[in-house]
């Protein structure tokens, strides 16, 4: 039997009671929400201030609900969405965008240089009134012991193959292969890094 259960049957609770409750029940559950929502964003601003040692910020946005893996590195000033997973030993450089409106997920050994922009986020632009209409969003992945270049954007649904490079301030509109060297807007092919078969170009198809 339940507390109010209890205190109906011996008659200290009366159902008129119940709206007026439920009432306080609602703004607790709204304030608890409110203080929760407010003290994540202090510990997300807080946990990208230069005055954090670099050796305290995993934990603290371990803490915050991000997946951070082992012996990660997480330079100041990024901006890492909630939805975000980071594998051992990767490295974040100073003033990244990860917006996690959809899944991101990035590998092991992985090293976004400074200012890297990953983005989810999509809109349905068929409303002439509005382009920005409703928002959708696709996963990004980066594979382990990828190097993405400073400035680099990453698009919405984009997988970059484990062990791939992007140039600098390259913008990725589609899929990298793995082992392979991508560069400029929009990013394209410059060369792979696996062993080339003998006799045999690595350049793809036309
Ligand atoms: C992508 C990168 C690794 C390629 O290095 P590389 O293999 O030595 O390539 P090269 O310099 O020989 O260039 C090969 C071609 O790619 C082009 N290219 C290289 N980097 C480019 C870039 N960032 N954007 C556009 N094109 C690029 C070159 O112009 C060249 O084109 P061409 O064959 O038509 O002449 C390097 O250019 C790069 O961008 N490194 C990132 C550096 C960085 O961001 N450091 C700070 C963060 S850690």
């Amino acid at each position: 039997m339940s507390v109010l259960e209890r205190l109906r049957a011996i008659g200290l609770h009366k159902s008129s009671h119940a709206r007026p409750m439920r009432k306080w029940r609602k703004i607790a559950r709204r304030l608890r929400s409110e203080v929760l929502d407010t003290a994540r964003r202090v510990g997300m601003r807080a946990q990208g201030s230069s005055l954090i040692p670099v050796a305290l910020r995993p934990a603290l946005v371990r803490l915050l609900g991000r997946k951070i893996g082992k012996h990660v590195i997480l330079h100041h000033n990024c901006h890492l969405g909630p939805n975000l997973t980071i594998g051992h030993g990767s490295l974040i450089n100073t003033q990244c965008l990860i917006e996690t409106n959809a899944p991101v997920l990035i590998g092991s050994r992985v090293h976004l240089g400074m200012r890297v922009l990953i983005a989810t986020s999509i809109h349905d632009m068929s409303d002439p009134a509005c382009r920005s209409g409703l928002h959708s969003a696709l996963p990004v992945v980066i594979g382990d012991g990828a190097w993405i270049g400073g400035g680099a954007t990453i698009m919405p649904g984009v997988t970059i193959g484990a062990g791939a490079v992007i140039g600098a301030a390259s913008v990725v509109v589609r899929d990298v292969p793995p082992d392979t060297v991508w560069a400029g807007n929009p990013a394209r092919f410059i060369r792979s890094l696996a062993e080339p078969a003998s006799g045999v170009s690595d350049r793809p198809a036309a």
